[in-house]
This record gives structure tokens, sequence and C-alpha cells, in this order.
């Protein structure tokens, strides 16, 4: 699939080993979920436009490259997305946030939507979606629907572990995003958790359980 791209770089692949271990604790796990969204986020961003604007250095005047436009929207998938979104604005400290709500059933494993607000107007911002885990693909799904649902167009897709499962239901629903991951597991096991994977990642982030 050309839209799916697996970040291999060593400090990404270093970090994530260091996410897995249940002896991590929440404040090391804060710290790596951020630098680990801010590597990606470099990657994923190469793309951004440029505009050249006129800058006036200790030597001469100059046309030099800058970001174009004010145009990102951080749009994380509560509650673990949170932990991303600090890596990201750490690179573009302008873009906008905003949040959508969904947690997974226990039983069905189906995602379950409590708040969503996006900036307004979306339609002409580049979003990037974050989310340390896509296992079943559900809840990435269902962020998707409700972006372009809002008018929503460019649609990045971050997510640090990935089951194939996952990357597959999403890719179907949403052929034109980029998914961006981090490292691909290989399983789901019978609770939909990722195998190896991390454990619960929203609970890892905020101390919870
Ligand atoms: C986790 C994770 C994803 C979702 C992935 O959130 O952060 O949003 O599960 O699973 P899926 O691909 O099968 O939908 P969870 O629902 O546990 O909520 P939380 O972040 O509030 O803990
Ligand atoms: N959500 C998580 O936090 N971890 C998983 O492995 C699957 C879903």
């Amino acid at each position: 699939m050309n839209n799916v791209i697996e970040l291999t770089h060593p400090l990404i692949q270093h970090k994530i080993s260091r996410l897995r271990s249940k002896t991590t604790g929440t404040s090391e796990f804060r710290a790596l979920v951020e630098e680990i969204a801010m590597l990606m986020g470099y990657e994923a961003l190469k793309d951004l436009p440029l505009v050249d604007v006129e800058v006036e250095t200790p030597i001469e005047k100059c046309m030099t490259p800058v970001i174009a436009g004010k145009n990102l929207a951080v749009v994380p998938i509560l509650r673990a997305g949170l932990g991303m979104v600090n890596g990201i604005l750490n690179l573009v400290p302008t873009a906008k946030v905003g949040h959508i709500g969904l947690y997974r059933d226990e039983e069905t494993h189906e995602p379950h939507e409590y708040y969503c607000k996006l900036p307004d107007p979306i339609s002409e911002r580049l979003i990037v979606v974050t989310d340390p885990m896509l296992a079943t693909g559900g809840s990435g799904v269902a962020a998707v629907d409700f972006i372009k649902q809002h008018g929503g167009k460019k649609i990045k897709f971050m997510s640090i572990i990935a089951a194939p499962a996952g990357i597959e239901r999403l890719m179907k629903a949403h052929p034109d995003i980029q998914l961006y991951v981090g490292h691909i597991d290989h399983k789901l096991n019978e609770n939909a958790y990722i195998c190896p994977g991390l454990g619960d990642a929203g609970d890892r982030i905020f101390g919870t359980k």
C-alpha cells in the first residue's frame, strides 16, 4: 500500500522499544511518546509547502523559504492521541488543535464517540490525526469519517504501533489518506490488543489503572 509509510529510523525504533517495556514508568513513557511524535512529524511533514519571503540578514537582503500559511491542524484521538500533540506542536507551534473523543467498548471493541471539536474552517487545512495505537482500526476509521463529514480533505494519520488488521481496515475505508506508522506488529490478541504492542497506551500515558 503506497500510502502506508513505516518510519524505520533507528531513533524511532529505539524509543518504541523503551515504550514497550513494562518497566517504563509513566513520566518516561509520556516523554517518549512526545519525542517519537516529533520524530515521526519531521518525516510526515516533509512535503509541507514553502513560500519565499524577503529577509534581511546582517549582510544583505535575500529571498528565503518559510512554511506557507498557518494551515496545519493536529487532531488527537482522545485520550492517548493527546500524548503526541506537543511533539507536533514543537515542530509547528502555530498549528491549531482539534479533539476527537472515542473509547472502545470492552466487549465489541467498537468505538464510541463522546466529544468532538475541530478548528473551523477545517477544509483548507492539512490535518494530522494522532493516536499511538491502531489496533482493529475502528477508532481510526471513525475519526477520519468525522473529519471528512466536517469538510476535512487533506489527512495524515500518525500511529506509533499498528496491527495489520487496523492498517487494512483504515486504508480500505479511507484510501486517500497517508498513514505513518512507527512499527507494524504482527497481530491482535483475543481482546483486540496489539501483540507484542505496549499495553494500554492511554493508561500508560496518564498513569491510570
Ligand atoms: C485506544 C487507542 C486507540 C484505540 C485503538 O484507545 O488509543 O484510540 O484504542 O483501537 P482500535 O484500533 O481497535 O479502535 P481507547 O479506546 O483504549 O481509549 P483511551 O485512549 O481513552 O484509553
Ligand atoms: N488500544 C491500546 O491502547 N492498546 C492496544 O494494544 C490496542 C488498543
